[in-house]
């Protein structure tokens, strides 16, 4: 059965730990997720992005496939199923009507107002059903978005807003900008988060779980086996593992990957592929590409995100 994020990430604020949210986007990746955690004992947020819902036939296809393999996998840790950035109203109402546990709904590109209102509008809906909610504040830009050092921390989350909007918009968790971006390009230099900044808005909003996006470590290793195997991903570069530990340990209770999951994917298939010429059964290069996944994730649950069994 899916469970709604609440407890996992009270949990998580107490025993200053991280519960994952891993991205899923297809049988394969889910399967290799849920069976890490049944294996470390972890509790997980399954993540779906509106590009992985459409991809996969849309949302209620999604929470069909994850209810049913929570079942027939007899899965027994708690699993949450979360809409990943959803963009408007709509889309979190189709989700929390379809069966998704818990919803973000994500109003930082608009003012601060206006994501105000938007979120109050998901947190009335999803409350009445159930249903948790994680907002963002702040925004999320990396080396790709072309931006200076000075322009990028400009739009990091001020504290005290952060204060206003839970207060006022009753969210679940809060999303907050203090340096890392999503993708695989996230610095061009030495890495940096603003751990001053996350410091004081935990202090300002302790009861509030923090999430951190952005949150792929990029492992040099995965990214040489890319290339090795005939890739092309260079000079890219994700957030130290010493630091999503450390901030942990400062009021993020909830850390979101899908890019290293990627990586790992495709640096296995690539290689498989390669080293097999002859082979063009699908399973025979997704079999592996899940293994690889299900390792990741458990190298991050344990060495990463500070879980216990
Ligand atoms: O938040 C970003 C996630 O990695 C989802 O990315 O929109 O390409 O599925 P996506
Ligand atoms: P990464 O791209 O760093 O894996 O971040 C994923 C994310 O934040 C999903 O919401
Ligand atoms: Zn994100």
């Amino acid at each position: 059965m899916l469970v709604n994020a609440t407890e996992m990430l009270i949990k998580a604020r107490d025993g200053h730990y991280g519960v994952p949210q891993f991205n899923i986007n297809n049988l394969e990746w889910t399967k290799a997720v849920l069976t890490a955690c049944e294996e470390m004992k972890s509790p997980v947020i399954l993540g779906v992005s509106e590009g992985a819902g459409k991809y996969m036939t849309g949302f209620k296809t999604v929470a069909a496939m994850v209810d049913a393999m929570v079942d027939s996998m007899g899965i027994t840790v708690p699993v949450a199923l979360h809409l990943d950035h959803g963009g408007d109203f709509e889309i979190c109402k189709a989700c929390i009507d379809g069966g998704f546990t818990s919803v973000m709904i994500d109003g930082s590109k608009h003012e601060f107002e206006e994501n105000i209102a938007l979120t109050k509008q998901v947190v009335e809906y999803a409350h009445a059903h159930g249903v948790v909610v994680e907002a963002e504040l702040g925004k999320l830009a990396g080396v790709e978005d072309n931006i200076s050092v000075d322009a990028r921390s400009a739009t990091f989350t001020d504290p005290a807003e952060a204060a206003e909007f839970v207060e006022r918009t009753g969210v679940d968790s809060l999303a907050i900008a203090i340096g890392t971006s999503h993708g695989a390009y996230k610095f061009k230099g030495e890495p940096y988060l603003d751990f001053e900044r996350l410091q004081e808005i935990h202090r300002l909003i302790p009861d509030t779980p923090l999430v951190l996006h952005g949150a792929s470590t990029v492992l040099p290793e995965f990214v040489a086996r890319c290339n090795e195997y005939g890739g092309q991903i260079p000079g890219a570069q994700g957030v130290p593992e010493e630091m999503i530990r450390a901030a942990t340990k400062y009021g993020i209770c909830k850390v979101n990957i899908d890019t290293d999951l990627r990586l790992a994917m495709t640096a296995e298939i690539r290689r498989y592929l390669t080293e097999h010429p002859a082979d063009f059964d699908p399973r025979k290069y997704l079999g592996p590409a899940r293994d690889a996944i299900r390792r990741m994730v458990s190298h991050k649950i344990t060495d990463v995100l500070g879980w216990k069994k």
